[in-house]
Formats: C-alpha cells, structure tokens, sequence
C-alpha cells in the first residue's frame, strides 16, 4: 500500500487503500470457508490486493472515480501491475488469473467460457469487492452521509421511487442494468439484485447474512420510500431467500 500512499489527495487514497485492505480481507474469509485449492490461494490474494490499483492513476489523472468519464479503472489495473512488474516472478497460469480477476472485476457478467482457474479467481474477487461495497452503503446509513452527498449517486434524486425495470431485474433474478436507474433508491436495490444472483459462493452470502445486509436495506427503503413497502419487502425477501439458499449450499 506504499503504491497508494505515494499519491497525493490522500482523503481520496486513503477511501481506496481502505476498500483495498477489507476486499483482501473479504477475499480470505472466501478463500478459507470455500477451501480453495493452496495454489489458487497466493494468485487469489493477489488479485484481490491488486484489483483496484488502477484507482490512484484515474483519480490523479482525471480527478474521478468515474471509468463513464474517465477510463476503465479495472483495464487500469491490470496496466499498472504489468508496468510495475508485480507479477514478473508468477507462473503464466497464475499471472493470467490474476490479470482476468482483476480485468473483470467490473463488469456487469462474466464473459462466457472463462477457464477454470481463471473464472475461480474472478468469481472471488467480484464476490469479495461486493461485499465490501455493502459495508460502504452501511456506514453511509449510519453516519447520513447520503442526503447531503449526491454525486455519490450521479446527482439522481434521492426519494425517487424505484425503477420498475430494477425491480423486475431483481424479481427474475438477473443483473441491473446501470441505464435503467433512475434515483438514488435504484443503487440500494442493485445491491439487492447482488444478493439475489450476484454473489457466487456460499461463504459471500453466509458474510451478507451475518453482516445483516439486506435487514439494514429493508429497514432503510421503508424509512426513506413510505409508499413502496410492499415492493421494498418483495425484493428484500427475494434476497434473503437466495442468500439462505446459496449459504447453505442449495
Ligand atoms: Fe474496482
């Protein structure tokens, strides 16, 4: 995290080197509780690690977070891994995972036929970067850092009801399209979408459970969607079901 510490703005780098180190952390929990394979573990670690290192250059370069306005921070990575030659001593098959984990952490699916050891790696890091992205949402309810705080959401408003289409995505158990959002309420019911499909391995929703994440969303869309109870408790039991079922290997 030297890496990190070396660029300024460091109110910025510091949110980064934090998300990096719980991800990693995230990462482990999955590692040990899915018993990967010992040789899946160092490349796993590293992708892990090294997931979002393209995050200090986009922020010093474009003054962002946004890859819509900027570049894609997950290519950025893989960019910054190779220049700095962090992987030169691994093995081509470990190299490549880790270069694919980090290339694909961001996208909206996987692309189709991923090979094993890769599609392993990709999986963990997508579950655990989700996973942290929860606990973020967590403490912005906590400490109501959201209200005042609208870029966070792209500048949406933030009692809009949410988009039908959200709704139906998480209702078919499919993955949101980030078009179709419409308020602030939309990015909470991503989140909902992530439990319900999203995550891959049982250890990522036994985490979600245990962390309670979809009780403290339920508990929020009521407060701050009067009107839409109903649909707030559909979804929530929607994603509470699938997290059941995946923790318990169903
Ligand atoms: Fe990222």
């Amino acid at each position: 995290m030297a890496y990190g510490a070396a660029f300024p703005r460091e109110d910025m780098n510091t949110l980064k080197i934090e998300h990096t180190r719980r991800v990693a952390a995230n990462a482990a929990r999955i590692l040990e509780g899915e018993r990967f394979p010992a040789r899946l573990r160092g490349p796993g670690m590293a992708a892990a690690w090294l997931h979002d290192l393209g995050r200090f250059k986009q922020f010093e370069r474009y003054r962002t977070f946004s890859d819509r306005v900027s570049v894609n921070h997950a290519l950025l990575s893989c960019a910054e891994a190779l220049r700095l030659g962090w992987l030169d001593d691994w093995e081509p098959w470990a190299r490549n995972a880790v270069l694919r984990a980090i290339e694909c952490h961001n996208l909206r699916d996987l692309p189709p036929g991923l090979p094993g050891d890769e599609l392993a790696l990709a999986h963990l890091v997508r579950d655990a970067d989700k996973l942290d992205i929860l606990t973020v949402l967590d403490r912005a309810i906590e400490t109501d850092y959201l209200p005042s705080h609208p870029e966070v959401y792209w500048g949406l408003p933030f009692r809009a009801p949410p988009s039908p289409k959200v709704v139906a995505a998480i209702e078919r158990g499919e993955s949101v399209d980030y078009a179709d959002i419409a308020g602030f309420a939309d990015f909470v019911f991503i989140q909902l979408a992530w439990c319900n499909g999203g995550l891959r391995f049982a250890e990522s929703a036994r985490l979600a459970l245990a962390r309670r994440e979809v009780g403290v969303r339920r508990e929020y869309l009521k407060a701050l969607l009067p009107g839409h109870g109903e649909t707030v408790d559909r979804c929530c039991d929607i994603a509470e079901g699938a997290l059941r079922r995946l923790a318990h290997g169903a």
